[in-house]
């Protein structure tokens, strides 16, 4: 039987990328009653938030769905940002925005407060981003019989994963939409695209592998088989979907405005289109303040803009496929379609 149908108990090995900021339980929710594992991110969720977007899924299904969280280390505050304050307050001024910006920490790295929620809920499976929590976290979930999958963008960090503790490897290849998984190292020469990234790991790794990058329909599921996947991952495919809580929508169906990894929006790499920040600020500023201090300086202006429905300063994650992404599609539309490719 495939390793992620037996250990996931799906009925179908396809994963439906967590995507902070782009969905909540709906999309999660349709998923997983379809078959495959629907995904609710929690990095940006308090507790009694995190609580009720899980109730929420319990109460729709009781097919197995994934939660999934961010394992950064808070920044310090030792980084001087004033290089970086010039550089953004100029926008400030030109659209007359107060250039007043929050100190708060928007996304939380997992940590004990959050085992409760995980014992009451009792998930099939956890999935993090940014490599892994303390050893005791580990160990912990290990013994409530939590699955625990996490992201490799390199060899070495899924032998690192391996060594850990991690029940099934996420291969992130650099078509991946959003933030790049990356943890061993910060080096953006280190990332592969999913053909040659891919079989490397398989070949090096006795866990199971998902694929994750560019996958968006039945070809490119059964080529990412081909590669010695035992399942995908897709989260580019479903940001047009109507359960989808992205804004931009419309931009991602122009499949000609092109990508790039940028850090200029959260402090850490991430695929976004490419918009004009990225264009006059450049897509890596060594002056961005560490993950993920630097979401708070674009908030104000961000918000301000999108009101008009100005993305000029907004973080556009996307992969670099989009040739799927239909406006108004359904989840169970592009499932459908996934599923077809499925050896
Ligand atoms: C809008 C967006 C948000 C994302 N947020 C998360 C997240 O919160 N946690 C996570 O583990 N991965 C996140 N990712 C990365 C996905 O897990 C996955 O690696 C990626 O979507 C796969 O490539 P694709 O976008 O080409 O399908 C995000 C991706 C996108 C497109």
């Amino acid at each position: 039987m495939n390793p992620i149908k037996r250990l996931l108990k799906v009925k179908y090995p396809i994963i439906q990328a967590p995507m902070a900021g782009a969905q909540n339980s709906t999309l999660a929710i349709q998923v997983s009653k379809f078959g495959a594992l629907g995904s609710l991110p929690c990095a940006t969720l308090d507790i009694e938030e995190m609580r009720r977007e899980i109730k929420k899924i319990k109460l729709a299904t009781d097919h197995s769905f994934n939660l999934n969280f961010f394992c950064h280390e808070n920044p310090n505050n030792t980084k001087n940002e004033n290089q970086w304050r010039q550089i953004i307050e100029k926008y400030y001024q030109e659209f007359n925005v107060e250039f007043k910006i929050s100190s708060s920490i928007s996304r939380l790295p997992f940590n004990e407060n959050i085992i409760p929620v995980l014992n009451e809920f009792k998930p099939i499976v956890v999935s993090f981003h940014f490599g892994l929590p303390s050893k005791e976290i580990v160990k912990e979930l290990k013994r409530m019989n939590i699955r625990i999958m996490s992201s490799a963008t390199t060899v070495e960090e899924a032998l690192y994963l391996e060594e850990n503790g991690v029940d099934i490897i996420i291969a992130q290849g650099i078509e991946a939409g959003g933030h790049r998984g990356m943890f061993l190292s910060n080096d953006i020469s280190t990332q592969m695209g999913l053909f040659s990234l891919l079989p490397q790991i398989v070949k090096k790794v006795k866990v199971p592998v998902v694929a994750a990058g560019g996958i968006v329909d039945a070809q490119t599921v059964t080529a990412a088989f081909q590669l010695g996947a035992s399942g995908v991952q897709c989260g580019t495919v479903f940001l047009t979907c109507q359960e989808s809580t992205v804004k931009y929508k419309k931009l991602l169906t122009d499949v000609s405005l092109p990508t790039a990894v940028t850090n200029i929006f959260t402090g850490r790499p991430a695929r976004s289109i490419v918009n004009r920040a990225m264009k006059e600020i450049g897509t890596i500023s060594e002056y961005a303040p560490p993950f993920p201090k630097s979401t708070n300086y674009f908030t104000p202006l961000r918000n301000h803009l999108e009101r008009e429905l100005n993305f000029d300063f907004s973080q556009l994650w996307s992969g670099q496929n989009r040739t799927n992404c239909k406006l108004d599609s359904t989840s169970h539309e592009i499932l459908q379609d996934l599923i077809q490719g499925i050896p």
